[in-house]
């Protein structure tokens, strides 16, 4: 199978236990649940449950559980969409297409999204069989709350909102990075190993160099993509972090620069990878795709 065919069947299959797994818009609190769902599906390109499914194929992981697994991070990578749009952060009203989830609903509805769809993540990796045994499991559950929280994605995110108008160095840059973006791309790929056979620890070290590197390369490549594009491909507004002010590799390094350092960080992410062998195509291809996208 070819990698967009690949690619389209995995987005159809997470679209689809999404749909399954949220609850549905009919119950009560329905407004709640329809903004849920509003949020959550018909959009986006599905990157961190993609490097989930590729992460499994290294360990021999069971697609059911992959599905759980990837809808969990999903989940909090939707959550932390609607927050970021949010009048408080980045005042955005154009999300995967869409009015963004407090525009089309209004902002308390949006707060309680970004609330639930958290709650609903750790609630699927609770419930579901996921790995072998319950401490195995357990360290999954403590994987994904460490990369949400504020030594993750929140912290990163805190860090940004700090960071407006302020001249950030690169190591302070690539550090707010990594949190707000890398760390749950990076959860994506090791919870998608997880759900498999236990890896060696020298193959699991470099899964993890592998995955640290495709979450701030996904960065640098969203903030190219925000000074470059436009808004109708983008399906959010272009050009928003220069009008806000907000550090990103562009604004530090240039345009010419940053694609650089994009590349640098492919090569790398392709070495990390390298003894793994044909088992890591899809990782591979997956990272390409991360640079090559247009949205
Ligand atoms: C956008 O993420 C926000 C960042 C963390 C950079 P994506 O580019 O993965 O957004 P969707 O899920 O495809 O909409
Ligand atoms: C968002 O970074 C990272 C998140 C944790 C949501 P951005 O603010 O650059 O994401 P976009 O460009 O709005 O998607
Ligand atoms: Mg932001
Ligand atoms: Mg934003
Ligand atoms: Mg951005």
């Amino acid at each position: 199978m070819d990698f967009s065919a690949w690619m389209d069947g995995l987005q159809k299959r997470t679209e689809n236990s999404l749909d399954r797994l949220l609850p549905p818009a009919g119950v009560a609190p329905q407004r709640l649940h329809q903004a849920m769902r509003y949020a959550a599906l018909g959009g986006g390109k599905r990157v961190r449950p993609l490097l989930c499914h590729a992460a499994g194929e290294l360990s021999g992981a069971d697609p059911d559980r992959l599905d759980i697994a990837a809808a969990a991070v999903e989940l909090i990578h939707v959550y932390s969409l609607v927050h970021d749009d949010l009048p408080c952060m980045d005042d955005d009203v154009l999300r995967r297409g869409k009015p963004t989830c407090h525009v089309e609903f209004d902002e308390a509805t949006a707060m309680l999204v970004g609330d639930a769809l958290q709650a609903l993540a750790f609630q699927l990796l609770a419930e579901h069989p996921l790995a072998g045994d319950a401490k195995r499991q357990l360290d999954m559950l403590r994987l994904l709350a460490q990369a949400a929280g504020s030594r993750g994605m929140a912290g990163g995110q805190a860090i940004d909102l700090a960071a407006v108008g302020q001249p950030l160095s690169l190591a302070e840059l690539e550090f707010m990075h990594i949190h707000k973006t890398g760390a749950l791309i990076r959860a994506a790929v090791l919870l998608g190993a997880a759900c498999g056979e236990s890896l060696p620890e020298a193959h699991l070290a470099g899964l993890d160099r592998y995955a640290k590197i495709a979450g701030l390369l996904f960065q640098v490549v969203d903030d190219i993509l925000d000074s470059e594009s436009d808004t109708a491909t983008l399906g959010k507004t272009a050009g928003k972090d220069a009008a806000q002010n907000k550090p990103t590799y562009v604004s530090l390094l240039g345009l010419a620069q940053a694609k650089d350092k994009a590349a640098e960080l492919r090569g790398a992410a392709h070495e990390a990878l390298a003894s793994f062998g044909d088992k890591s195509r899809r990782l591979g291809e997956l990272t390409d795709f991360i640079v090559s996208r247009s949205f």
